[in-house]
């Protein structure tokens, strides 16, 4: 989603609209301004494009010198204009990005006394709560402190009060914020192209911080109301680098993006005193679940990767017999299916042809059926009887990545709820994964530090013809993975293999010229792994090791080593997948491809 505010002398709707175009490569489903003159609060919102809400800017223009707009990916509740920003109560109006955990108890308290919602978004429950403070004390400022202070997850807001015609108050938590210092004027955004024509100095709001601009002037405070002093920084990027976050590609920032979009995706979904999950559209209950006596996953390319994986975590967890099937393939073969069957079918876009062909294929075949999909309201997700987003945002890069990783953290999610409702997972051991779980984010935050030797591996390794990787288990696919994303962006050939299967052939492969990328952390596999490992080195195959922090005896035998931090067996493909990333992002850029749009390929491809 995008975010931008304006106060100061001029009109504000242009500014705010030439904003928002500047994100509009973030794709959205939605968009809308509001603005504050002589009292009144006007909102425009359209569903759609751009274009859609500047054909009704001109129908019904908007004046005033104070003002925020949206544009909205969708998160909680479908693309339509009565879900989209800005979302007004009584005389309080919001933008907001991130995810409210709690606003459904907020929404049912507010609703018992005596708000009315007229949306599904949690923005709305924030401006409803502001205005039921300011109901309660009069006072903008400190209602905006009393609610946020209320809320659990992450925003990032801008908000205005009807009756505050000069006041303007932004805040974030866990979203990005950033405060652009004009001559007399101020604007906020999400990100900074958006107001980068105007301002090249800018202030960075942290999470707990609270910036309030009144008339011509502007103050920082933390939330709870601390002053704060804040400098501005001078941003010298040009135009291009500021759409990509101050990355070179789209690609490197959606790798970096990764502890954030895996943090957006269990937001509000870990229930670790019942150990849990909540599931909001899996439309099936527990009931319908205890029915399943088999499960097919179905997808196409990193997605199915992302299915492999969830198989070993299904199978293991819930002793449900799970097969995993190409969508192209499954739908021309006949597929065993009945109604005691559910069909998972996996996409980013939730617009592949084959995916969406295997869906209906399924659906008719009487199936019960899922989808795992990270755009709201795309026809998979719109046909599939339910759904669990991945809230990894757009991904313009076509190498998929935090895409990836949010598919398994989804799968991660299912299986726990699978389990507990079929009585395979116990509360102690549902809680004990929830804890793994939440340690994700911050353990791929540590990951990412392994870019700058992956690139210098990079360098090393860049001239090779062919690439190996192996894992095993869980990681067998994230070995396919790895190879996937260097046969993607780099074009050149690798095969991804089970660690063990290769002496059956890829063997024979093995020379002097040939990387071989070995997934060995320290599991239940890592001894098998090891030997596997030995057996490349004793043909002179030059082995990469990705390794659990301090194992000495993998890391020793390697040419190149990287070392992953802990976490439980079942999460290690995760973290196993950001050092691949950067291998193959690093191998591309250095052989000057082009890595965000590669040749041939198609970030949803819509034929069969
Ligand atoms: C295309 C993309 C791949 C992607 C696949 C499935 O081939 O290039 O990166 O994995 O489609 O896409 P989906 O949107 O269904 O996950």
């Amino acid at each position: 989603c995008g975010i931008v505010g304006y106060i100061g002398p001029q009109e504000a709707t242009p500014i705010i609209f030439e904003g928002l175009r500047k994100l509009e490569y973030r794709g959205y489903d939605s968009a809308g301004i509001a603005t504050l003159t002589d009292g009144v609060i006007s909102v425009r919102r359209s569903e759609g494009k751009l274009v859609n809400l500047e054909k009704l800017l001109a129908e019904q223009p908007l004046a005033g010198a104070l003002g925020i707009g949206h544009t909205r990916w969708a998160t909680h509740g479908r693309p339509s204009e009565t879900n989209a920003h800005p979302h007004q109560a009584g005389s309080i109006v919001v933008v907001h990005n991130g995810i409210i955990e709690n606003y459904l108890g907020l929404k049912e308290r507010l609703q018992a006394a005596g708000h009315c919602f007229s949306s599904e978004t949690d923005t709305e429950v924030i401006a409803h709560l502001i205005d039921s403070h300011y109901r309660a004390n009069g006072n903008f400022e400190t209602a905006v402190r009393a609610a946020l202070q209320e809320l659990r997850g992450a925003y990032a807001v801008c908000i205005l009060c009807r009756e505050e015609p000069d006041t303007l108050i932004a805040a974030k938590l866990g979203s990005p914020m950033v405060v652009g210092l004009g001559e007399g004027q101020f604007f906020v955004a999400s990100d900074i192209p958006a107001i980068l024509a105007h301002t090249r100095e800018m202030v960075f709001l942290e999470d707990g911080e609270l910036a309030l601009f009144s008339g011509r002037s502007c103050r920082f405070s933390t939330i709870a109301g601390q002053p704060l002093e804040k400098k501005p920084r001078h941003i010298d990027w040009s135009p291009l680098m500021a759409e990509k976050g101050g990355y070179k590609h789209f690609m490197l920032k959606e790798i970096f993006e990764q502890p954030r979009a895996v943090r957006d995706t269990i937001a509000g979904r870990l229930l670790d005193d019942k150990g849990d999950v909540y599931l909001e559209d899996l439309r099936y209950d527990d009931a319908a679940l205890q029915s399943i006596r088999r499960m097919v996953i179905v997808a196409c390319g990193t997605s199915w990767h992302a299915g492999l994986t969830g198989k070993f975590l299904i199978e293991e967890h819930c002793r449900i017999p799970v097969e995993v099937d190409i969508a192209s393939e499954f739908r021309y073969r006949k597929p065993v299916i009945d109604q005691s069957t559910l069909v998972l079918v996996i996409s980013q876009s939730g617009e592949t042809a084959d995916t969406l062909a295997a869906l209906r294929e399924a659906k008719s075949l009487g199936a019960m059926n899922l989808a795992i999909c990270n755009v709201v309201d795309s026809s998979i997700a719109r046909e599939a009887a339910g759904v669990i987003y991945t809230h990894a945002g757009p991904e313009i890069g076509v190498a998929s990545t935090k895409a990836f990783v949010t598919q398994l953290s989804a799968l991660y999610l299912l299986t726990i709820r699978l389990g507990r409702a079929i009585h395979r997972i116990d509360a102690a051991q549902g809680a004990r994964m929830i804890a793994a779980l939440r340690m994700v984010p911050g353990l791929l935050e540590e990951s990412l530090a392994l870019n700058p030797a992956t690139e210098k591996i990079a360098r090393q390794y860049l001239n090779a013809r062919d690439f190996l990787y192996l894992g095993r288990g869980k990681n067998f696919p994230i070995a396919l993975e790895g190879a996937l994303k260097l046969k993607e962006i780099s074009y050149i050939h690798a095969e991804g293999y089970p660690a063990g299967e290769m002496k059956h052939g890829p063997i024979a492969l093995i020379d002097e010229q040939v990387p071989v990328v070995v997934l060995v952390p320290k599991n239940s596999a890592y001894e098998k792994t090891v030997s596997n490992m030995e057996e490349v080195i004793a043909r002179g195959g030059r082995v990469i090791a990705l390794v659990t922090a301090g194992d000495r005896e993998a890391g020793a035998r390697a040419e190149a080593v990287l070392e992953l931090p802990t976490v439980s067996e079942d999460l290690d493909p995760i973290l196993l997948s950001v050092p691949l990333q950067l291998l193959a992002y690093h191998i591309a850029v250095l052989k000057g491809t082009d890595v965000d749009q590669p040749r041939n390929l198609a970030k949803s491809v819509t034929v069969e």
